[in-house]
Formats: structure tokens, sequence, C-alpha cells
């Protein structure tokens, strides 16, 4: 069961990029449970855990090319993790896919980061540092943002 999950949320991430008529919120799925009682499941956190070792790693990457001023690399690193695929939200007449179990308030941070990524991409390409300074930040944020509420602590 768990492996027949996972293809359908393999499947949906593929197809992520191809419809997106996909990202629009559901409306007919019933009001998330309170914070505390949505844990993203094992197969989610799986399924993540290459894309984070990306991330960690462009993260590194970016801080020291926004340090040194690297415009051309800070963009084209940014691009990059703006262009990682996300999971997509759950459709609202496939209620029973894993995508359905992952709380909406993540598909927002998700989608923060891609926003996030790409305000670093434009203000590195007009070479605008201080601008790039601050979209850092604000990248770098939105991980810690996901982390804090998704990562059980001690992780
Ligand atoms: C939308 C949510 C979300 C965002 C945004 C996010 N992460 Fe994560 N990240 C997770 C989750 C969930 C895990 C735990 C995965 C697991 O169980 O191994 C994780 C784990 C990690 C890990 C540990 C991986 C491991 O092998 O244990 C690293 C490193 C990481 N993230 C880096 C980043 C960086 C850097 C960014 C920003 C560029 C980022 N993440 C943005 C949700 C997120």
């Amino acid at each position: 069961m768990r492996a027949l999950l996972l293809l359908t949320l393999t499947a949906l991430l593929a197809g992520c990029g191809t419809h997106p008529a996909n990202d629009a919120p559901p409306t007919t799925r019933p009001a998330p449970p309170p914070l505390e009682e949505v844990e993203l499941s094992h197969a989610v956190r799986t399924l993540l855990r290459p894309r984070m070792g990306r991330h960690a790693r462009d993260l590194g990457d970016l801080f020291s090319f926004v340090r040194a001023r690297r415009f051309d690399e800070t963009a084209r690193i940014a691009t990059l993790i703006a262009a990682e695929p996300r999971i997509a939200r759950p459709l609202a007449d496939a209620p029973d896919t894993l995508n359905a179990t992952i709380p909406p308030a993540f598909f927002a941070v998700q989608d923060a980061l891609r926003e996030r990524a790409r305000d670093l991409a434009t203000a590195a390409r007009a070479e605008d540092a201080y601008a790039v300074d601050g979209a850092f930040e604000d990248l770098a944020a939105t991980c810690a943002a996901c982390h804090t509420r998704y990562v059980p602590l001690g992780e």
C-alpha cells in the first residue's frame, strides 16, 4: 500500500510542471487539523530528502557567492533552487493520495521558497548588492520556517 501511495505521489510530482491547474488550492477539502496534530509521513519525508541535500549544497554555495559579490553565480544557483520540483497539492477528487496527508501550510512554504529564490535571482541579475543580501536572508529564513514546523526537534 505504501509503495502504491508513493507511486501516486511520484506521478503527481512528475506532472506538477505540466499541469499548473493542479497547483490551485482545492476547494472541497475539509479544514486542516490543528498544526500540532500534523506530521509529515515517513514516505513524504523520504521523498524530500534528496532535494534537501541539494538545497543544503546550494545554500552553502550561495552564502559564499553572495559574500563575494559573484552576481552571475548567485543568479544561477538561485534559479536552480527556484526550479526544484515541488510536491503537488492534492487533487480535490483524489483524497486518498499521500499528497492529501500534507498540510496546506507546507505547500505555502514550498511556494514561498520558490518566490524568494526568484527574488534573489532578480536582485543578482540587477547586480544590486543590498537587495541580494536581503533576498538571501529571506531565502534562508524560508528554509528555517519549514523546518521549524515539519522537522521534529532533535533531528
Ligand atoms: C516546504 C518545507 C521545506 C522547505 C522550504 C525546506 N525544507 Fe529542508 N527539510 C524539510 C523536511 C520535512 C525535512 C526532513 C526530511 C527528513 O525527514 O529527512 C528537511 C530536511 C532538510 C535537511 C536534512 C536532510 C537529511 O538528510 O537529513 C537539510 C540539510 C535541509 N532540509 C536543507 C534545506 C535548505 C537549505 C532549504 C532552503 C533552501 C530547505 N531545506 C527548505 C522541509 C523543507
